[in-house]
Formats: C-alpha cells, structure tokens, sequence
C-alpha cells in the first residue's frame, strides 16, 4: 500500500542530493523526505565525511546540512563544498538559537537555511526554490558563455571578410601590373621562411605571412602614372609614393586589436636601420622586427624582378647586395637569415 511519502510531487527526477547530519535519525528523516522528492539520497555524519564522499561521487546538485557536527562544523564544511563545488546548492539546517550563524551562511553562499524541526512541506518547498534558482544561474551562465562565443564567432567572421576583401584588393592591384604581379604573394613567402629561421612560429608567423601580403595595399591610393614611372620620380611623386604605408595602415585599421603586428609591417616597411627610411625615420632596434624582416624579403623580390626603370638582377646578385647594405639599410640579423632560408635562389620561383 503506497504511504503517504509516495504521494508527494517528483521534482528533483532522479538527481543526486547528500543529507549531512551527526544524528543518524535526523538525517534518515531528512533522506526519506528527499527521495519522497524524487532524490536519490547520499548520506554523511560529519563535514569531513561528507567531503569524501562527494570525492568519490562528484558533485551534487543539491546538499542539506546540518549546522552542528563534530570535526568541521556546517560552516566549515559550507566553506569547503563552495569553493570546490561552486555549483551546488547547500541548504543549512539550525536550530532556534543558530539563527545569526544562519544568516553569516547566506552570506558564505548557503542557497537557503530552515530552522529544526522541519517539516516536509517547509523542506519540499525551500528545496524547489534553491533548485530553481541554481537553474537560472546555470542557465544564465550557459547563454552569457554562449553568447560571447556567438559575438566571438561572428566578430572572427567579419574580420575574416574584411581580409579577404583587402587581400582580394592586394591581388587586383598587382594584377594590373606586369612588373609587380605576384610580388605580395613572394614577398609574404621569403619573410615566413625568414622568420621561421629566425624562430617565429605561431600567430607570429601568420602575422608576417599577412603583413607580407598586404605591405603594399596603400598603393591603391597612389597614380598609376607615379606608380609606373619608368624614370626617377620628381619630389612630390617621391611625396605621393611615400604615403602607402600611412594610407596603408589606416585601410587595415580594423586589424588593429586583432593583428597590430600586421599593421606594424603595413606601417614601417620602409624604415632603414640608419633612420633615413619612411614614414617615421625609425633607427635600428625602433623598427618592429616584422617590418625589418618583410623590408628583406621586399628588397629582394624588388631586385629579382624587372622594373620599369630597371632589368632584373640574377638572385645571386640580389643576395650580395642584401648583404652589402646590412647594417645601413636592412637588419643584419635578418638579412642572414633570409640567405640561410633561401640556400638556392636559382631555384626560386622569381615571378608568379
Ligand atoms: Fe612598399
């Protein structure tokens, strides 16, 4: 014949909850109150055991506590299961005279305490309310976690579109000169080889592939008859070519946060070590690294390949030459490191 304890409403399914209490009638009460519930019950006599316990069983959602035990009293052990298992919700049990330590557990994160004796429906109904709030939290915790991996997810998109529109940009513009088709891509190529001798890896290294590919996107907003000028450029043509970098720059600006390093490459892949380079007049070690390895790779891709106002030079030459201005012009460091990655520049693919 069921008794009446079956009668009650099933909230909990089949969750785990611990019943922790130094007096084994009391907690057998407590347990058969709880299954009533629709719990399966663990049961502990003291805070310490009830800690190994949830060792062996995990984390449950729920634990009713008495406040009064030997070894680690409730306050102790709520201290303990808060910091190890943040998750659960504790309901503290006290009597009468406890209620000032009742209320220093709501503060230490007791989701709840009842006062002894305890009636079933009093417990059924303070259970219901600390299981309905964890839900909110967990639910809470759930769709702002998720959430900003959506915003996460979809500012990479964006970001991702905008590369892919600058990049299809970089090609179009080279695409419409013979004598610098292909010279991003080249450039990006000797600069990933040179870094990755140097000891770049990473998001290092694909910081230097993309900046190697963009360095010259700011061409875009200098005249064709500058850009191919077949002999040497006037001051103000000089002027007009030296703003890619800067203008560069501000069209990969919402790079920014994402890849500085990329824009730092935009910016000073011009700079010489001696300071007489463009647009900041860095010296030496002022020069991002990334700008001073992409300016090697772009000397020697600008030798290799025919310009309109000059012929191409043989790799070899190119690489003396890199050489010969190492410490002036081009970093030392990296400009050795370019040659040790490329230890047969006949072989190399000059122009695309
Ligand atoms: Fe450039």
């Amino acid at each position: 014949m069921p008794s009446a304890l079956d009668a009650q409403p099933v909230v909990a399914g089949s969750a785990n909850c611990l019943v922790v209490d130094d007096e084994p009638g009391v907690r057998r009460s407590l347990a058969r109150m709880l299954q009533a519930q629709g719990f399966q019950c663990f049961e502990a006599g003291t805070g310490l055991e009830a800690l190994d316990l949830l060792e062996r069983i995990g984390e449950t959602p729920l634990i009713v506590s008495d406040m009064r035990m030997p070894e680690l009293d409730g306050i102790g052990f709520l201290e303990a299961v808060r910091r190890r298992y943040p998750d659960t919700s504790v309901i503290m049990l006290t009597g009468l005279s406890d209620t000032t330590t009742a209320v220093d557990c709501l503060h230490l994160g007791a989701a709840d305490f009842l006062l002894k004796p305890i009636s079933m429906n009093e417990l059924q109904a303070r259970v219901t309310r600390a299981l309905e709030k964890r839900t909110l939290v967990l639910q809470n915790r759930y769709y702002q976690e998720n959430l900003e991996r959506r915003v996460h997810e979809q500012s990479q998109r964006i970001q991702e579109l905008f590369l892919q529109g600058v990049q299809m940009l970089a090609r179009a513009l080279e695409a419409k000169d013979a004598y610098t088709r292909g010279h991003s891509i080249r450039v990006s190529r000797y600069a990933v080889a040179t870094a990755r001798r140097m000891g770049f890896q990473g998001a290092l290294l694909d910081g230097i592939r993309l900046g190697g590919e963009l360095h010259d996107i700011g061409k875009i907003g200098t005249r064709e008859s500058v850009l191919h000028k077949p002999g040497s450029l006037t001051a103000e043509e000089f002027r007009q070519i030296s703003e890619h970098p800067l203008l560069g720059e501000r069209m990969l600006s919402p790079l920014a946060r994402e890849s500085p390093d990329v824009l730092r490459i935009v910016r000073s892949h011009h700079e010489r070590l001696d300071g007489r380079g463009f647009p900041d007049g860095l010296r030496g070690d002022m020069i991002p690294i990334e700008a001073r390895i992409v300016a090697v790779a772009d000397a020697f891709d600008a030798m290799t390949t025919r310009r309109p106002y000059r012929d191409s030079r043989p790799p070899d030459q190119a690489m003396e030459e890199l050489r010969r201005v190492a410490g002036t012009q081009l970093d030392p460091e990296a400009v050795e490191a370019f040659v040790a990655a490329h230890p047969h520049p006949e072989r190399l693919p000059l122009s695309a």
